[in-house]
C-alpha cells in the first residue's frame, strides 16, 4: 500500500528535494555514526575526534582516524540506493539532493545536483589559512601541513560547532522551502541544520516521504514512513 502510495506522489511531484544520511551508505559497507552497536559514535566519542578543540588537543590522532575513514570509503562503492536516486534526477523535473554524507558515494553514482553540507572527506584543507590543499601544496608529515603557511591540514568535512558552508546552506534551504515532495532517506534526523530542512518543506506545504528501518523525530509528520533499507526499498519505488 504506502509503496504505491509513494509512487504516486513521486508521479504527481514536480519539485523533489532529496535529504541523505550516513544510512543510504550503509550497505556500502560505510558505518552510520548513531546506530547501536556499529555506528561510530557508539565506538569513538565525536567530541574527541570531529571537533576544531579536538583537532587542536590531538592534530596526529585526529588527523589519522580521518585518513582511516578516507581509506574505508575510497573503497566502498555506491549502491543499489544511490542509483535509485540518479534514475530519480534524472526523471524528474526540478531535483535538488542535499546530503550530509561526507563519504562522495552520491557524485560517483552519477548525482548532479547535489549539495554535499558537511563536506567531502576526500578533500583536504588547511586549518590555519583555510586554503584548499593537495600532494602538491603540502608538506609531508602527520598530519601534513600546508606550504602556504605552514598550518595543519586537515579534513574538508564539517566538524561539530563549526559553520556550514553558506553556500550549501543556502541550496539546501531552498531546495527544501521550494519542493513539492520530500524524501528523507537515511537519516537520525538529530543534527542541524540538516534535520530542520524536512519541516522547512512540510511549512512550505510539501508532502514527505521518510525511508529509514528506525523511526525518527520526523515519522509522525511523514506522508508515508518507508520502513526499510534504502538499498531494497529505493529501487522499488523508483522503479
Ligand atoms: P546517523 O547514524 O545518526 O543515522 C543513520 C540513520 O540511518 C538511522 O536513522 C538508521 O536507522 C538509518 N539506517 C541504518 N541503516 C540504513 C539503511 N540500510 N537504509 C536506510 N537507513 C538506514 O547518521 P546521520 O543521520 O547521517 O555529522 O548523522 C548526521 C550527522 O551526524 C552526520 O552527517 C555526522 C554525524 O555526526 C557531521 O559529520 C558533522
Amino acid at each position: 500500500m504506502s509503496l504505491d502510495a509513494a509512487r504516486k506522489l513521486i508521479a504527481a511531484a514536480t519539485r523533489i528535494c532529496v535529504l541523505t544520511g550516513a544510512g543510504i551508505s550503509a550497505e556500502s559497507g560505510i558505518p552510520t555514526f548513531r546506530d547501536a552497536l556499529t555506528g561510530l559514535w557508539s565506538k569513538f566519542r565525536p567530541e574527541d575526534l570531529a571537533t576544531p578543540e579536538a583537532f587542536e588537543r590531538n592534530p596526529a590522532i585526529v588527523w589519522e582516524w580521518y585518513a582511516n575513514r578516507r581509506e574505508r570509503v575510497a573503497m566502498a562503492k555506491p549502491n543499489a540506493g544511490h542509483r535509485a536516486l540518479v534514475e530519480l534526477e534524472r526523471r524528474a523535473g526540478r531535483f535538488t539532493l542535499v546530503t550530509q554524507n561526507v563519504d562522495g558515494l552520491h557524485a560517483r553514482a552519477g548525482s548532479r545536483n547535489l549539495v554535499e553540507l558537511h563536506g567531502n572527506i576526500a578533500r583536504t584543507r588547511c586549518f590555519g589559512c583555510n586554503r584548499g590543499l593537495d600532494e602538491s601544496t603540502m608538506r609531508p608529515g602527520t598530519p601534513p601541513t600546508c606550504a602556504h603557511c605552514g598550518g595543519y591540514a586537515r579534513p574538508d568535512v564539517v566538524w561539530f560547532g563549526e559553520m556550514l558552508s553558506e553556500e550549501a546552506l543556502q541550496r539546501g534551504f531552498e531546495a527544501a522551502r521550494s519542493c513539492d515532495l520530500f524524501l528523507s532517506i537515511g537519516t537520525s534526523t538529530v543534527v542541524e541544520p540538516a534535520a530542520s530542512l524536512p519541516f522547512l518543506a512540510l511549512e512550505a506545504g510539501a508532502r514527505v516521504i521518510e525511508v529509514n528501518p528506525d523511526r525518527t523525530p520526523l515519522s509522525d509528520q511523514a506522508a508515508i514512513w518507508l520502513q526499510g533499507a534504502a538499498g531494497a526499498v529505493l529501487p522499488d519505488l523508483v522503479r
